[in-house]
């Protein structure tokens, strides 16, 4: 999610190709807006606007931009909508100094109001621009720089990377908190990037600055010094050996495996977002007053809105019709009014099926919100007001981190609905962290167990219900296995009679569920079904099911939540097993624009 990139050279030279380059290599981060700024002997020339990279770099002749010191940026709007005077890099208040962040400053509002009280100037809703004002706060204070920005450092809340410079100096200044920043040293330049793969085509030679420290660049050297003390920190460059392809993938063998583990990492994001943003509040609003309450979505995210049903009516008493988009048409649209809500929800926003549903539904006065992860789509342009899921860009085909995450806004609002703490849901990255790690060595060991299978079931109830179907989903999408989502208690009604020896049935049980899934259990074990159970360490599901696959202790809506996570694994270990590509199954793409 956003991308920031800083050059420093020795004279002042055609910096602009430089700067387009690298943003294009920022790109896969996603983005909305482009921006691009020059620093040469005391003056800055800033360029920026919405839109991709090759069209505002046209029109604002970014190639043509010149000077000793650039810093490029590329923006996905959560503090601000996407618009010029939001897009990145920001200035001060009288333009002597210019900076570009990644990330997210969580207390962006309350510094903002502070900086417009102590008389700067503030020209945006961004938290970058914050950012470059919490430096320009103790500037004119009669700090140094350099202790200008540590004491910045200490002040910006967060997880960001942020790289600075000022128009009468020879140096970019550049520290992090959380997020992944990447110092590159070549000859006769140094820069530094939010990542590896943009850094790799220039030069191999990096060094990987750690929260706390202050990294400064000059063309021929880089200085690492600590916040806390100030006192330099000597750092060895590395030389990076692999492929760009591996460096892409994180070090991952495919983008589905680092999608998977970058889960917990985007929920941290994500729930700093809704926490600063102020609409939310409005939006729960809406959402108690509504008549009907609709969550409308396809495949990965109808089943997240299925999640989200549950958690509305556990949590907070509300019932919610989750839908499939194309069936909301001729099944409910005939029947709503102004006084009914939707939430619309799409990685994309852009899936044709939800975007027709939505037409319907505005069309009857219903009052239509949205969740969507990539900004600036049709969904987040058409929706009164559309939630950023902040996932970044999801490369692999199958839906991973942006399905926790929009399971974990429904949990937000669902706690909002109830009036509960929403602080209690900030456990659930580290939970999700602890999952992956205890789940993921068995999970290959069960994976090679049934592999040979070409037809399987998942089984859930309650709020695991949908995440059974969601793990069914994966199975079927990238191991082209035929696999089943169910609720537990239907499987004796017909799909019974498929059960033969070894046959394999997951089952996603909830801590409130287990005496209703160790029924299921049985019901499939004395016909010869190989029983597998997620679930909390329980020593009844222990005492009667082949293996079970624990995950930590929660409540029953985090649970749920866990549950899918070693489904995720298990589909893509099957798939790897088997040979195929998970990031890009036969016959699917990632964004459906057709009916
Ligand atoms: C998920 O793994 C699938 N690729 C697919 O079901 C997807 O969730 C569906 O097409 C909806 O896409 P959207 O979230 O972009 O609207």
């Amino acid at each position: 999610m956003c991308g920031i990139f800083g050059y420093v050279t020795t004279n002042e030279v055609e910096l602009g190709p430089i700067l387009i380059e690298a943003a294009k290599r920022l790109t896969y981060r996603g983005y909305d807006s482009v921006g691009a700024a020059t620093l040469n002997n005391g003056r800055i020339d800033l360029r920026k606007d919405v839109g991709k990279v090759d069209i505002v770099a046209a029109k604002y002749n970014i190639s043509e931009m010149r000077g000793q010191r650039g810093i490029t940026q590329l923006r996905w709007a959560t503090f601000g909508e996407p618009s010029q005077i939001n897009a990145q890099p920001h200035i001060d208040s009288d333009g002597d100094m210019v900076g570009a962040h990644n990330g997210n400053v969580v207390n962006n509002v309350e510094l903002r109001e502070q900086f417009i009280a102590e008389g700067m100037t503030v020209r945006s809703q961004n938290d970058g621009e914050t950012c470059v004002h919490a430096v320009e706060r103790y500037i004119n204070r009669g700090y140094e720089f350099i202790d200008a920005i540590r004491l910045a450092y200490g002040d910006l809340e967060g997880d960001y990377a942020f790289v600075i410079g000022r128009a009468n100096d020879d140096k970019l200044y550049a520290f992090k908190k959380g997020s992944g920043m990447v110092v590159g040293l070549g000859a006769g330049f140094t820069c530094v990037s939010s990542d590896l793969p943009s850094i790799l085509p220039l030069t191999r030679e990096v060094i990987r600055p750690q929260d706390g420290e202050i990294v400064t660049l000059w063309a021929d050297k880089v200085e690492v010094r600590s916040v806390k003390d100030g006192k330099q920190i000597q750092r060895m460059p590395e030389t990076v050996t692999e492929s760009m392809d591996a460096v892409q993938k994180g070090g991952y063998p495919h983008f589905m495996l680092k999608e998977i583990h970058e889960q917990s990492q985007v929920a941290r994001e994500l729930s700093h977002v809704l926490n600063g943003n102020r609409e939310v509040d409005g939006l729960v609003e809406k959402l108690k007053n509504a008549r009907h309450l609709y969550f409308i979505g396809c495949g990965t995210s109808y089943h997240a809105a299925s999640v989200g049903a549950v958690y509305f009516a556990q949590l907070a008493g509300k019932p919610v019709i989750p839908v499939l988009a194309p069936q909301f048409i001729p099944q409910y649209a005939p029947a709503v009014s102004y006084e009914d809500v939707g939430i619309f929800v799409s990685q994309s926003g852009e899936t044709k099926d939800v975007l027709n549903a939505l037409e319907t539904a505005e069309a009857r006065g219903m009052a239509c919100f949205g969740l969507a992860n990539v900004v600036g789509s049709t969904l987040t342009k058409s929706a009164s007001l559309c939630l950023p899921l902040c996932c970044g860009y999801e490369i692999s085909v199958p839906a991973t981190k942006t399905f926790t995450n929009q399971v974990v806004t429904f949990l937000y609002l669902a706690y909002k609905m109830a009036n509960k703490d929403v602080r209690e849901l900030d456990r659930i990255p580290e939970l999700m962290e602890q999952t992956i790690e205890m789940v993921e060595p068995q999970i290959k060991e069960i994976a090679k167990d049934i592999n040979e299978w070409n037809d399987m079931y998942c089984l859930g109830y309650g709020a695991t219900y949908a995440i059974a179907l969601e793990g069914a989903l994966k199975l079927k999408e990238i191991t082209y296995a035929h696999c089943e989502g169910m609720l537990s208690t239907e499987f004796k009604h017909g799909p019974l009679s498929a059960v033969s020896r070894g046959f394999p049935i997951i089952f996603v049980a909830g801590p409130n569920d287990v005496p209703l899934i160790i029924s299921g259990i049985n019901e499939v074990k004395v016909r010869g079904a190989r029983t597998i159970v997620v679930a909390e360490e329980d020593a009844r599901l222990r005492a009667n099911a082949d293996d079970v696959i624990v995950l930590p202790k929660s409540d029953p809506q985090i649970s749920a939540l866990l549950g899918v996570l070693p489904l995720q694994l298990l589909s893509y270990h099957m798939s790897v097993m088997r040979g195929f590509d998970p990031d890009f199954p036969r016959n699917l793409s990632k964004t459906l624009t057709v009916d």
